[in-house]
């Protein structure tokens, strides 16, 4: 009650164009931190966790590629939603993460927007692409996209949520005031869960419905690897499952560093994603281990555009509170509670997860794979990115870069005079000042350390095969 009453204040300091928008979020927010006050403890029981049943996860190497002359008809029922919420922080970029340029100077979302083209070009369809944005990155991410308006791509945004992050001690809003000129950092976009309600509240789901449209794909739009799949869409659409499966997530094979994805798991008669924070504490290590859970969620989604739309009419749509603990930069604890859009996967009939090749799943959070990615391991087509065929192994080299020297894209870049050959590598480790002349290859394990106060420039051309360099060696 005190909170709503302090949102109500909140809400007076709003100017008239935000007012309505803020209005409809504290509503939400009220419900969400609703279900954080009374739901105590874990949502899971772990001894009831059920096995998953036998075809819950198709293989991918099953489905069936449509026929040439269905894929029209088939692309025509889609709509490709980006999550575009994030921020570049973690790389050291200011503005919304997808405009980085990532590979040949083209940004996450030229990228897509390339993709989705050359589809729409292909097979004469209108496939739409659809942007969240959030409070953090809609004004950067519209100026951008005017860039866009000659494409063969139809491009829409709409608005996540804002929520006022919380003091963690008073449990009430850090914000004093609600509108723009405001402390930017006293709010916050909830999460990607946030995606059913937002894009309903927008009128875009809406739209969709009465345009015919029958699927949406969501993706992470750091995601390199989440293209439109074919064979996927024909699963959905034209094989067994024709229109019966109105979720269907895509999982991988879990390796060892990939330990803290969500899984999904059998709860309750259905499907669930299963992510860290529901785990209690004394079974993190279970939740962690590869042979447990063998696959974790990429965040490639597919879902029934008719079924979310019936299943928020109807008040059902549930996802597990995330409480997120951070500390603001003037020291101040705060909480801010979130949803993950997988979450949602229990809320709909004839669920199923899909477990695709690992190359589905390229996702760009640090520099280090942004190394990869622009590297000679792939080659671009159409705003996909493919493993090159002169690589001998399917797997892609473990990369650990330096954060003090390399984390920020702007020092990474300055540090290579060219991208290495990395066709042969298998694992490269580079720590302190180290700058790379143009043309030089590693392969196999490379291991470059310069100490505290030295430097080392690896020269124009230099071969490095399973070799380690450190002090203030010159080779
Ligand atoms: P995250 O930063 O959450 O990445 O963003 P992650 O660490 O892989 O976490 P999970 O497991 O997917 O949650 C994933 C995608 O979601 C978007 C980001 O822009 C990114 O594309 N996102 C995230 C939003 O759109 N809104 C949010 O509130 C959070």
């Amino acid at each position: 009650i005190q909170l709503a009453h302090e949102l109500q204040k909140l809400i007076q300091t709003c100017p008239a164009p935000l007012k309505e928008v803020s209005q409809k979020d504290f509503e939400g927010y009220e419900k969400l931190f609703g279900r954080f006050i009374n739901e105590s403890g874990p949502s899971v029981e772990w001894d009831h966790i059920q096995k998953l049943p036998e075809d819950s996860v198709r293989r991918y190497a099953e489905l069936n590629r449509p026929e040439e002359s269905a894929v029209k008809d088939m692309l025509n029922k889609l709509v490709v939603v980006k999550l575009n919420g994030g921020l570049g922080t973690s790389m050291g970029c200011q503005g919304p993460k997808s405009i980085i340029p990532v590979r040949s100077e083209l940004t996450f979302l030229d990228l897509t927007v390339q993709q989705i083209e050359h589809l729409n070009k292909k097979y004469g369809t209108n496939v739409p692409l659809v942007l969240m944005n959030s409070f953090n990155t809609d004004d950067d991410t519209q100026k951008v996209i005017r860039k866009y308006q000659g494409f063969q791509v139809k491009t829409y945004t709409f608005n996540q949520s804002r929520y006022p992050r919380i003091n963690k001690e008073s449990l009430m809003p850090v914000a004093k005031t609600c509108g723009p000129e405001g402390d930017l950092e006293a709010w916050y976009p909830p999460g990607h869960g946030d995606f059913y309600q937002s894009f309903q509240n927008s009128g875009l789901l809406h739209e969709f419905v009465c345009q015919r449209k029958e699927y949406v794909f969501i993706s992470n739009i750091d995601n390199l690897g989440a293209t439109v799949d074919l064979n996927i869409l024909n699963f959905l659409l034209g094989g067994e499952a024709a229109g019966q499966c109105e979720f269907l997530m895509e999982v991988t094979d879990k390796t060892r560093a990939d330990v803290k994805g969500g899984t999904l798991i059998q709860y309750e008669d259905k499907l669930r994603l299963l992510e860290i924070a529901q785990v209690p504490k004394d079974h993190v290590d279970d939740f962690k281990s590869v042979k447990t859970f063998k696959i974790f969620n990429t965040n490639n989604l597919w879902i029934k555009l008719g079924a979310i739309e019936q299943i928020l009419n109807e008040g059902i749509m549930d996802m597990e509170v995330i409480t997120n603990n951070k500390t603001l930069d003037n020291g101040l604890n705060i909480i801010q509670l979130e949803q993950a859009v997988g979450a949602a996967v229990k809320c709909f009939s004839g669920a199923h997860g899909i477990n695709v090749p690992r190359s589905r799943f390229l996702p760009v959070k640090k520099t280090d794979d942004l190394l990869l990615v622009m590297s000679n391991l792939y080659s671009l087509q159409q705003g996909s990115l493919t493993m090159s065929h002169l690589r001998m192994f399917d797997t892609t080299p473990l990369v650990k870069l330096g954060p003090n020297h390399f984390g920020r894209v702007k020092d990474f870049l300055k540090r290579f005079a060219s991208i290495p050959d990395m066709l042969e590598l298998d694992h490269l480790t580079v720590s302190g000042d180290v700058t790379f002349g143009k043309d030089v290859s590693l392969r196999g394990t490379v291991i470059i350390i310069a100490n505290h106060g030295d430097r080392i420039d690896i020269p124009p051309g230099a071969i490095l095969e399973n070799k380690i360099v450190s002090g203030n060696l010159r080779i």
